[in-house]
């Protein structure tokens, strides 16, 4: 008796940036409830890509969203994508690109990670390029899931040097109060979006449960990991000058000075209950967030 051999269908569902902060915790959201997934990935050789190749169900395809060809190639077959680049000068072009050619391989649906307060008449260029691409993604006639979360908690690990030596960390952010969110309920929104029906056409503000302030959080971090932890407000001019020196292009540099003064403006203080309705659960409190990652921090 032989026994039959189906190969395994191919991935209907296409991540882009899988290999990014928010992208592995739906890469790995995806593999926990046990859905297939095709992923692109533009550095085959990376920790991260490795790391995503080794997850059950993972189809990794090189690409990049400079190669046209190669996103034909991925796109080929898909049912739902899930498209995220950084916030670079290019970003708008690329995922432009994207759209265009999900539209033209017949892609049903895009779940497109854009930013909390999205408006192509913002001061802050993140938020205006975001909005023109989901502009485009409604004028190209797919069916879309908008994904606007706020501010990431996830974001304090890039000042993890600086808090495991100083116990600080620094924006020029003030008092403002921000309605933070865990990526991993980005996630979560997003393998909704990916997997079930009830999200065509849906735009979700997502943030956490409650706005707190940086100083707030310091003092929730220092109690997870047992070692004074403090905010440390800095005048724009000084991330500025931290930018320039650390070789961050300008165009990113000036996007994220616009895009703290924004915050600084108060301008993300609303709790939204887009993390409720999209997968019917709360969103993660900062305490869930410091306490899950007070290891990374140690
Ligand atoms: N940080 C925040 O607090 C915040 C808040 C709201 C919204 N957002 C939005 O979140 C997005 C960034 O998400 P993230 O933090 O998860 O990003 P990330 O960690 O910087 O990851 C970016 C991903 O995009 C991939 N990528 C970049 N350029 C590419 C190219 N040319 N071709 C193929 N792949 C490419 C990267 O691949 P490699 O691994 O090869 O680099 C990586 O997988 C931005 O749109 C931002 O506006 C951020």
């Amino acid at each position: 008796m032989h026994s039959l051999q189906v190969p395994p269908s191919a991935p209907t569902i296409l991540l882009t940036g899988a290999t990014g902060t928010v992208g592995q915790a739906l890469a790995q959201t995806l593999a926990e409830r046990g859905i297939a997934f095709r992923a692109l990935v533009r550095q085959p050789g990376a920790p991260a890509t490795q790391r995503l190749a080794a997850i059950a169900g993972a189809e990794v395809v090189p690409g990049d969203f400079d190669d046209p060809a190669s996103l034909q190639r991925a796109l080929t077959g898909i049912e739902r994508a899930f498209l995220l680049t950084n916030s670079t000068e290019q970003a708008e072009a690329q995922q432009l690109r994207f759209v265009e050619l999900a539209r033209q391989a017949g892609v049903p649906h895009l779940v497109k990670l854009s930013q909390w307060a999205a408006d192509a008449a913002s001061p802050v260029r993140f938020l205006r390029y975001h909005a023109t691409v989901e502009q485009a993604i409604r004028a190209a006639g797919l069916t879309f899931t908008f994904l606007r979360p706020n501010l990431f908690m996830q974001g304090l690990l890039a000042f993890k040097g600086s808090i495991q030596a100083q116990g600080q960390f620094f924006a020029p952010i003030g008092e403002a109060r921000i309605s933070v969110i865990d990526v991993r309920d980005i996630a979560a929104v997003a393998a909704a979006a990916l997997t079930e029906p009830g999200h065509e056409n849906q735009t979700y503000n997502l943030t956490g449960p409650a706005a707190l302030t940086h100083a707030e959080m310091a003092a929730h971090l220092a109690a997870a990991v047992g070692y004074p932890v403090t905010f440390v407000d800095v005048a724009p001019a000084a991330l500025r000058g931290y930018l320039a020196e650390a070789g961050f292009p300008e165009w990113q540099a000036e996007g994220l000075l616009e895009d703290y003064a924004h915050y600084h403006r108060g301008e993300a203080a609303v709790v939204a209950a887009g993390v409720q309705q999209a997968t019917g659960q709360p969103p993660r409190d900062f305490v869930a967030f410091a306490r899950d990652y007070a290891p990374a921090f140690r």
